[in-house]
């Protein structure tokens, strides 16, 4: 039997013993070739992604690695147990415009970009992530999908590696990249190493794989992203996710800007804007196309 056979019942065997959730083969499959050609494989990459094998919301809570963290207490809104903070009661206002969005379609990938750097992403999909846990019972996974300027992690204080690059390589499972640390059912995976080939990793089909293991997991999957202009990692992003909202950061984001970037996505994937920095008492005007949600500085 060949190395390509063999590989591909290994992956299926683990697949069949992890959820029971069907899981698409929408990773590289190698060619078929003949038994004695070479395997083919990407630069950089392992010919199959690392799947952990027993994968459910139980193993992960007894396997991932329980972190200490230390958030950014300028920025992280939800550490303190203080919910009466600046901005605190914006983000309990996205996560209800979100529930209603979810009654009427499915959503729980969500992407958060926007046009340029700075605006706010990472501090908008952490505090996002925080308010979503802060429902009894509800599981959110916050994911730094920003492979070449890795941020998030700052913003937990958390480590950088290993996370979704070494996953998207095929150098780690599960297990290994979802950390969790004192937020009760908050998890990260941090973007890892910064990498030169950001673009080809996101490409790869990896990426959807890791969601589609990791979804029946968790009630919310928040990605944060690279930004639109630059770039066009965040479009690859999107194409594995149910939604995306848009950050503009108020009096800084130029508005051809902001409308460009939207450009970059389809209209049914577009959920909203997400106002970031408005000047408190000001909010009423601040609305620029679809839902806006404001978060002051
Ligand atoms: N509403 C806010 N109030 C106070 N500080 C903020 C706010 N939003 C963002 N910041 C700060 O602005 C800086 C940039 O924010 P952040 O890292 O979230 O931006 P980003 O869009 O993710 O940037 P990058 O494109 O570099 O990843 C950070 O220092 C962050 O703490
Ligand atoms: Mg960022």
């Amino acid at each position: 039997m060949s190395r390509i056979h063999d590989a591909l019942k290994r992956a299926e065997q683990e697949r069949a013993t992890s959820t029971g959730t069907h899981v698409e083969p929408v990773v590289d499959q190698p060619l078929a070739v003949a038994d004695n050609m070479p395997t083919l494989q990407p630069a950089g990459a392992s010919q199959m992604p690392n799947l952990a094998s027993g994968l459910n919301y139980e193993s992960l809570l007894a396997r991932c690695p329980q972190c200490e963290w230390a958030p950014d207490a300028r920025t992280m809104l939800f550490f303190q147990g203080d919910e009466s903070r600046t901005g605190a009661e914006e983000f309990r206002t996205l996560r209800s415009r979100l529930y209603q969005i979810r009654e009427k379609l499915p959503l729980k990938r969500l992407l958060v970009t926007s046009a340029l750097p700075k605006e706010g992403k990472s501090f908008v999909a952490a505090n996002l992530a925080q308010v979503m846990v802060r429902q009894h019972g509800r599981r959110a996974l916050v994911i730094d999908a920003d492979l070449r300027n890795p941020g998030m992690h700052r913003h937990f204080g958390a480590a950088q590696t290993p996370g979704l690059t070494e996953y998207l390589l095929g150098e780690c499972d599960e297990f290994a990249v979802v950390q969790r640390g004192s937020m009760e059912n908050l998890f990260f995976v941090a973007a890892g190493r910064a990498v030169p080939s950001a673009q080809e990793l996101l490409a790869n089909g990896r990426l959807k794989l890791f969601l589609q293991r990791l979804e029946p997991l968790f009630d919310w999957i928040v990605l944060d992203s690279s930004p639109v202009i630059p770039v066009s990692d965040a479009t690859l992003v999107a194409g594995a996710c149910d939604g995306i909202l848009m950050v503009v950061r108020a009096n800084v984001t130029p508005s051809d800007l902001a409308k460009r970037a939207r450009e970059e996505f389809p209209d049914k994937l577009l959920l909203g804007v997400v106002l970031n920095g408005a000047p408190l008492g000001k909010l009423e005007s601040k609305y620029y196309y679809g839902e806006a949600v404001t978060s002051p500085a």
